[in-house]
């Protein structure tokens, strides 16, 4: 039987749907939230606000594009947690409202598995392009920062993870400290590209393990900042790529210290990244490089496909599917979530 599954993400602030038919993703859309950017970040009320307007168009596009009806549709997966409580509620209640009425089964969806799954994507079609099991997966995002073991779809565990602040939030604090708006990573990203990533220095934590802490250096970035715009008012506007080039290298450096260590401790060879900040060019670069020094293949989903999206739910969703990993109709959403 043919499996064509619908997939639906609303854990943040991007409204998502993407229709996967036997693995093969066939669509992909987002309509991404501009409104919070002049707020300095998400504001979860105009989050939900905003997804409650955009699912149906969302939705109705994701069909199209994929030449398919909603009357084809045999399986919804939809993101249950983690993420904002409102947020999540809209595309767990579209989910169950499409399961409900059609009769078909319904899949809850663990984002952060979703992010690494992300990987797998572009499988069936190229079966060289995506990693062997076990793979190791640095999943960076906005609101996480972890290492994770993937022995397979459905058994994946969390080894290193943030003690505070995830990589995006460093990225998006550190670009807030300048004068840049939200989400600020990609505009680091932006400026770090004509930048020196050796002018300024910033600290590495020392965190033993595998785990990551971002909060020190935020506060290290903040006092220099502070300090040299006291000498020079116009420093941050005069040096800004070298900054943003700086502050990008020792969180590339941080995350990527740590993905050695957990290669060399699990003797593991296929690594992924996945989550935004996989979208980052500096970090993509550097992971790729340290890969081919250290005879690891290396692994990261296009680009679409790192940032929130819904063909990461309806990649992980048939894989639930092909397990029969179905959902009661009454599974509710959480803000929070254990592996
Ligand atoms: O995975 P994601 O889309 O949403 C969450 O689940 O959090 O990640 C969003 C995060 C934000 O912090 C954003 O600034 C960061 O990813 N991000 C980037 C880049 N693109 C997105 N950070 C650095 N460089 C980028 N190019
Ligand atoms: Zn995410």
């Amino acid at each position: 039987m043919t499996i064509t599954l619908l997939g639906i993400e609303s854990s943040c602030d991007e409204t998502a749907a993407s229709v996967c038919r036997d693995g093969i993703i066939l669509s992909n859309i987002i309509a991404s939230q501009e409104i919070h950017s002049s707020y300095g970040g998400v504001v979860p009320e105009l989050a939900s606000r905003a997804h409650l307007q955009n699912i149906l168009p969302v939705l109705d596009q994701a069909l199209l594009k994929a030449g398919i009806s909603l009357a084809d549709i045999n399986a919804v997966a939809f993101t249950q947690a983690p993420g904002l409580i409102g947020s999540l509620l809209v595309g767990a209640q579209v989910a169950k409202s499409i399961a409900f009425a059609k009769n078909i089964p319904l899949i809850a969806v663990h984002h952060m598995q979703a992010h690494v799954l992300a990987n797998l994507i572009g499988g069936k079609e190229n079966p060289d392009t995506v990693p062997g099991f076990p793979f190791l997966c640095l999943t960076v995002s906005g609101g996480h920062t972890q290492i994770v073991v993937c022995e397979s779809p459905s058994l994946m565990k969390v080894i290193g993870e943030t003690t505070d602040d995830a990589a995006g939030e460093a990225f998006d604090k550190s670009a807030k400290i300048l004068g840049l708006p939200y989400p600020g990573g990609p505009l680091i990203d932006h400026y770090a590209a004509s930048g020196d990533p050796l002018r300024f220095k910033f600290p590495e934590p020392q965190i033993p393990g595998l785990d990551f802490s971002f909060s020190g250096l935020k506060t290290a970035i903040l006092y220099f900042i502070q300090r040299e715009k006291a000498k020079t008012p116009d420093f941050v506007e005069n040096n800004l790529a070298d900054i943003c080039a700086s502050i990008q290298g020792r969180i590339i450096s941080i995350l990527l210290n740590k993905l050695k260590k957990a290669a060399s401790q699990t003797g593991i060879k296929d690594i992924c990244l996945a989550g935004g900040v996989a979208a980052n060019k500096g970090l993509r670069k550097s992971f790729q490089e340290t890969g081919k020094s250290h005879g690891w293949r290396t692994f990261i989903p296009k680009m679409e496909y790192c940032t929130d999206n819904a063909a990461m739910i309806a990649i992980t969703g048939y894989y639930k599917y092909l397990d029969q990993a179905f959902s009661p109709h009454s599974a509710t959403v959480t803000a929070r979530a254990s592996w």
